[in-house]
């Protein structure tokens, strides 16, 4: 069958062209935006006098018809149109005849594509950023529990100073929120209209961009037409903010597995987001927070293929264009995807609290503190670091800890040490005392989650 736009051409194109043109298998999930960016059009034209106000009138009847069917199952998306832009206009023009033809009047597909892209991404922006919502309160909630649960804090991964489990958990809801804030960023930046710049160079008809804008939902109309239709810094201003967050999440399920390990054993994943191994009997394998570090690379690679395809186009519209959904849409799915398991991943975790305990009791994380009770006996800081690595080393060659060091061994070292070196160094009392805004004393993580809480609900 001939394409609409035969004409200049035969319009019947060879059948492997079809399949690399074709982009319906794709851009079907946007049949929604794509009908009320018309009804918005239709609405426009009748209001200008550009058609007659029955032809808009059957136009905007015969749309709803068809979003109405396709949401009912009685109309089926036919995967052999060429795009989704086509298959509703073919429909339309089936159901209501010559009036339908009215309907891409002062419109092109170039910037008929660019208005469904922003229709549809504003959703699901908003979608991702629910979901992140979710996950920031399940991770408070955790921080909560455990804003009493000492565990070592590693610098270099080697163990550093005594912090809490809902401190650390509190680390990455801070991560996630600023998530949320990239993404009301791009999709405010975003929410400017390009219908109405035609195929580029805007048209001679009196149309009314404001209006239509405003029907939409948009803040105005971008100001420059050719801009309005070549324009996908917002795709991958998206995929940029996408990629960040899966870096977080990757960071996040590289601790979650790190955590889960024998050698670690601070956490204990539940059933239901763990396998088991094809022939190891004992195997309890963290595969979904593996997945959500795994995805982080394909996420990255939707925003480099992006980037790659719209770094040497010309101005205006281009084909290779077309490339944009297929690498967003897959960007949105994996994410949206990775949080949902992560959040129930996260929410069903047990901490073993004893296994942080004792590992925070070896590799000397109070030595920091030790220099500190010196530094409050009057020693200069540099001079108390220095006795304190001294101390440590000794206590490494005996065997000993920081807590075990008898008081006699202590007053060797240097005649302003007392009873209260053991107060300085118990870890309770370590994490108790740090106090500053931010830090990992109880209080302050406590402090952190109302705040959290409080911006979650703002
Ligand atoms: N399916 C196309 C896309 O996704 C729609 C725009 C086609 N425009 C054109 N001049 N051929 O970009």
């Amino acid at each position: 069958m001939a394409k609409m736009w035969a004409g200049r051409t035969a319009g019947v194109t060879d059948s492997f062209a079809d399949e690399l043109n074709s982009s319906i298998g794709v851009d079907s999930r946007m049949y929604r935006q794509d009908i009320t960016g018309s009804i918005a059009h239709a609405k426009m034209l009748k209001k200008q006098g550009i058609i007659d106000a029955s032809d808009a009138d059957a136009i905007i009847a015969g749309l709803s018809g068809i979003l109405q069917d396709l949401e009912s199952g009685a109309l089926e998306i036919d995967m052999a149109s060429e795009d989704i832009h086509m298959f509703v206009e073919e429909v339309l023009t089936e159901r209501i005849g010559d009036a339908g033809k009215k309907l891409h009047t002062a419109r092109s597909r170039n910037d008929q594509v660019a208005l469904d892209v922003r229709l549809y991404l504003r959703d699901e922006i908003e979608s991702v950023k629910g979901k992140l919502k979710e996950l920031i309160q399940t991770v408070t909630d955790r921080a909560e529990e455990y804003a009493d649960t000492i565990m070592p804090g590693y610098t270099h991964l080697q163990r550093a100073q005594p912090i809490t489990f809902g401190h650390a958990l509190m680390a990455y809801a801070m991560m996630f929120l600023r998530d949320i804030g990239r993404l009301s960023d791009c999709s405010e930046r975003m929410n400017e209209s390009p219908i109405g710049s035609c195929a580029f160079a805007g048209t001679t008809y009196p149309t009314d961009r404001f209006y239509e804008a405003e029907l939409l939902g948009f803040s105005g109309p971008c100001l420059n037409s050719i801009d309005g239709v070549s324009d996908r810094d917002f795709i991958l201003e998206l995929l940029s903010d996408l990629s960040i967050l899966s870096m977080h999440l990757s960071r996040f399920s590289e601790e979650v597995i790190l955590w889960a390990s024998w050698e670690f054993k601070f956490i204990e994943l539940s059933d239901e987001y763990t396998t088991g191994s094809s022939i190891m009997p004992q195997k309890k394998n963290p595969d979904m927070a593996e997945l959500c570090r795994g995805k982080a690379g394909r996420v990255y690679g939707d925003l480099m293929a992006l980037l790659t395809t719209m770094k040497g186009l010309p101005l205006a519209y281009n084909k290779d264009m077309q490339e944009d959904k297929e690498r967003i849409f897959d960007a949105l799915d994996t994410v949206s995807l990775c949080l949902t398991v992560f959040t129930g991943m996260i929410g069903t975790l047990r901490a073993l609290p004893d296994n942080m305990r004792r590992a925070a009791s070896a590799g000397f994380i109070n030595a920091t503190d030790l220099a500190d009770y010196l530094t409050g006996r009057g020693l200069p800081f540099r001079t108390a670091y220095k006795l304190s690595g001294e101390i440590v080393a000794y206590c490494i060659r005996e065997s000993l800890t920081l807590e075990t060091l008898p008081i006699d061994r202590y007053r060797q070292f240097s005649p302003v040490f007392d009873e209260a070196v053991y107060d300085a160094v118990n870890l309770e009392n370590c994490v108790a005392r740090r106090t500053s805004f931010g830090g990992t004393s109880p209080d302050s993580v406590r402090c952190q989650i109302a705040e959290v809480k409080r911006r979650l609900e703002a």
